[in-house]
């Protein structure tokens, strides 16, 4: 099987693959090129977009087309900490807090992902949404999708980054959203001080639980870790040749780590402003004489926090299996337990099966689905 890379830019819908060695068939890089919302980029003409953010676009017109069906209700088991039933506020300590983005590309993917953490969690009921949006009127979609969900949405500004995306050739791939990551600490009420960071191409197939109490030690994120990737490739030669740059990094063991599930201590991360620390690196980015990195949102993540990540187990994000669209290109897992499939890479669950030329794994992420009308 090849593993392939999606290299996007100038080109706009232009793909260029590129195989890569079989040494590196473990770690492909494509989800290092943050797949979410990639791809609604390459549909739409990039101006638009801008124009459309300028306005602070309401998601309702284009939502015609979206049509869920209610999800049942979920409910906690005996044995889970019984929420206050005075309504259960967003402080409450029992809950546990997850974090997504919603946008209209891929809100079949965000609904999927919730629909699954909730099938699983053997306390549904206590598990908090934080919904980050820079579109108006898709609250209503979730509200009637989940009609009981505890929730919250935020918006995101994406003014906040627009300065601050380095322009390059591919300024049309940066999706704004890609960074709400980054600001969580600032967006989510400070009684909340661990979240769980999920991307919106995956499902969690196991209690989402178990991940929400992994111990963190003393770092301020935890990850899964993927030390055999190599980590020189994310960052350009100008950035290795320079030591002010380089320097970062001495004194840590780097490893690559994929940014789309992450459990973050909030608290530790306001304390240390890692949000001024990450903005900082991309304010290098826009400023030096020659880029110091090629992808988008990832880059800034690694130069801060690799080498300093609680390491997760693997099974909390089975990625890559988005692979590419192109035929013959579906990806198998990585060995060992599935607790979290996760659709990095440009191919999607959806548009496949929608297609009708589903790789075999997209039959796990087809339950979850609840997009269409019921009958
Ligand atoms: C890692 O990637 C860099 C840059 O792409 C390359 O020059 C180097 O040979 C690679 N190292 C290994 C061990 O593959």
């Amino acid at each position: 099987m090849l593993w392939i890379m999606r290299f996007s830019g100038f080109f706009s819908a232009a793909m260029v693959m590129i195989v890569l060695s079989p040494s590196l068939q473990s770690f492909p890089p494509a989800e290092a090129i943050k797949s979410s919302h990639v791809d609604s980029y390459l549909r739409l003409p990039t101006h638009s977009l801008v124009d459309s953010y300028l306005r602070l676009p309401t998601a309702t017109h284009s939502l015609d087309k979206f049509s869920f069906r209610r999800a049942p209700a979920f409910r906690n088991a005996d044995e889970c900490r019984s929420p206050k039933l005075e309504k259960s506020s967003v402080c409450d300590p029992s809950l546990v807090h997850v974090a997504i983005t919603l946008d209209v590309e891929y809100l079949r993917g965000s609904i999927a992902a919730v629909h699954s953490i909730l099938q699983h969690a053997k306390c549904p009921e206590s598990v908090f949404f934080h919904f980050l949006v820079s579109e108006t009127g898709l609250e209503a979609v979730v509200r009637s999708t989940f009609p009981e969900l505890k929730f919250k949405v935020y918006y995101f500004d994406p003014e906040r980054v627009r300065s601050l995306i380095s322009s390059s050739v591919r300024q049309a791939l940066e999706q704004p959203l890609n960074y709400a990551r980054n600001y969580l600490a600032d967006l989510l009420e400070t009684c909340v001080s661990r979240v769980i960071y999920l991307d919106s191409d995956l499902v969690v197939v196991d209690d989402i639980s178990k991940l929400w109490s992994t111990s963190l030690g003393k770092k301020t994120i935890g990850a899964p870790e993927y030390c055999h990737a190599n980590f020189t490739k994310y960052f350009t030669q100008y950035f290795w040749s320079d030591s002010r740059f380089s320097g970062v990094f001495s004194g840590r063991r780097p490893c690559y780590f994929n940014t789309g599930v992450m459990v973050i201590d909030l608290a530790k991360w306001r304390r240390f402003g890692y949000t001024r620390r990450i903005e900082r690196w991309m304010e290098i980015q826009k400023t030096s004489v020659n880029r110091i990195y090629d992808l988008g949102s990832l880059p800034p993540f690694l130069l801060v926090f690799a080498g300093h990540v609680a390491p997760i187990e693997h099974r909390w994000n089975q990625h890559g299996l988005g692979g590419d669209n192109v035929r013959g290109s579906c990806r198998d897992l990585h060995p060992g337990p599935v607790s979290l499939l996760h659709w990095s890479g440009s191919g999607k669950p959806w548009l496949r099966l929608d297609s009708k030329e589903p790789c075999p794994l997209d039959s796990l992420w087809a339950p979850f689905d609840l997009f269409g009308r019921s009958t």
